[in-house]
């Protein structure tokens, strides 16, 4: 039998991140049990908030120490071909793929040291606590092995539908990642086929800095824009211009075979499909059709709900998969990337995961050297499908993406000073080795 709650929960899938919402459940308990309110008395035997506040301390990383356990098992499994018969698998049947270990307890700490969070009595650790303990947590993890670094653009790098600042704080940081010899790439799923000048217009902030800070050519040729998720790849030159690259470049066989009669047929249902959802709903949009994309825009000052984004995605994504199952799609079966943009709703042939897949190809990096950042890690946003590619960190907005590159870049420098250290160290050796010589 379906329970009322199989069926809420069902319905609503596309708003909770399955992971997250079974940490929270863990340290519900002792927040439930064992946070008690700080009693409001002045009888100095009652006042015991130190032994609380320690105690809820403990229990929180005891219980992150063990999902810590189930994260390394998982990998375990992972690695002898058997991620299935993992107990997280069984606990969260959703789970993906790990790439690294996830030093939670110590993450949860050094979130704690800042926030306080064990401290509170009336407010148990939320979504986003969880969220941030989890960036720290891959941060710490893949920092000494870090080679490849993409960024989502919209509500990442800048605002939606904006341009990258020219006084954006981002700047410097991104700037630095280049610096500590980062391969640095921008995945966004804005796509303007070939247009280099259009991809410059949106990042002029950006690379009006690299021009600033005098980057090399070395450090420039490391930085890409990866549009359209996957289909169109952009180097910078020494001269803080885009280069587009030929896909015959660096695009795999199998994506450059995708013919124009596949790309047109699926965007076609789709766009029907979107176009059904203005009428139904009576959206005041405009339906853009670009050669490997369909979207709906709202029309100026006006604005979509989200539940109404999300049922076009969910029904688009739908439909898709019905007509490409059915006898007459299974010819056009090519990967497609169905979300939410908090403002619009696009339908992009391709993924970000293909995108990264095909950057790691091409640059040489491996899923755990890859950390990707972005906003829309729901199962209705596109920054989704990079996490069973590479790492992720998922930040919900520009001040927060600059937030962990701080966090970043002092765990990049610390291991380069670490380096320095060594190097002085072996010469020292080698200098008193010949001295005794
Ligand atoms: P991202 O967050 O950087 O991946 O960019 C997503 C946003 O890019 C969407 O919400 C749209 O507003 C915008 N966009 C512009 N052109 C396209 C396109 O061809 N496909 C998908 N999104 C596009
Ligand atoms: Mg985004």
């Amino acid at each position: 039998m379906t329970s009322m709650y199989t069926i809420n929960y069902a319905l609503r899938a596309h708003k909770r991140d399955p992971f997250i919402e079974f940490i929270k459940g863990m340290l519900m308990t002792p927040f439930v049990l064992h946070a008690k309110p700080i009693p409001q008395t002045d009888d100095p035997t009652e006042k015991d908030e130190e032994y609380h506040m320690d105690a809820n301390v403990a229990r929180y990383c005891d219980i992150l120490s063990s999902i810590e356990e189930l994260i390394n098992e998982h990998i375990r499994k992972q690695a002898k071909g058997v991620p299935d018969q993992s107990r997280l698998k069984r606990l969260v049947p959703s789970i993906s793929t790990f790439h690294t270990q996830l030093p939670l307890r110590e993450s949860f700490l050094s979130a704690n040291a800042k926030h306080s969070i064990a401290a509170r009595r009336f407010v148990p650790p939320s979504f986003n606590d969880i969220r941030r303990i989890l960036n720290t947590a891959q941060i710490t993890a893949i920092a000494p092995k870090l080679k490849l670094i993409t960024f989502d653009g919209d509500m990442t790098l800048y605002d939606d539908g904006q341009d990258f600042e020219h006084d954006s704080a981002l700047v410097n940081l991104l700037v630095s990642l280049l610096k500590y010899n980062l391969i640095v790439c921008v995945v966004t799923a804005a796509g303007y086929p070939g247009d280099a000048l259009r991809y410059e217009q949106r990042l002029s902030g950006l690379l009006k800095g690299f021009e600033n800070a005098r980057l090399s050519k070395n450090m420039c040729e490391k930085f890409f824009v990866l549009g359209g998720e996957c289909n169109y790849l952009f180097q910078c030159k020494e001269d803080y211009h885009l280069k587009y690259l030929p896909e015959t470049k660096y695009q795999p066989q199998n994506i450059l075979s995708w013919s124009s009669d596949q790309i047109n047929a699926i965007l076609d249902v789709a766009q029907e499909n979107l176009q059904r959802c203005i009428d139904e709903m009576k959206l005041q949009c405009t339906v853009l059709r670009k050669s490997k994309a369909v979207g709906i825009v709202p029309k100026p000052n006006v604005k979509i709900f989200r539940e109404q984004l999300d049922e076009c995605v969910l029904s688009t994504q739908h439909r898709i998969v019905n007509y490409l199952n059915s006898p007459w799609g299974k010819k056009n079966d090519l990967p497609f990337c169905a979300f939410n943009g908090g403002s619009d709703v696009w339908v992009d042939i391709g993924n970000k995961l293909i995108g990264v897949q095909i950057l790691q190809q091409f640059l040489g990096a491996t899923p755990g050297e890859t950390l990707h950042v972005g906003d829309q890690f729901l199962s209705t946003g596109n920054d989704f499908a990079t996490r069973h590619q590479c790492c992720t960190l998922w930040i919900v907005n520009p001040d927060e993406t600059q937030g962990v590159l701080l966090e970043l870049t002092a765990l990049l420098e610390a291991k380069k000073s670490e380096r320095s250290l060594l190097t002085l160290l072996d010469h020292s050796k080698i200098l008193l080795d010949s001295q005794t010589i």
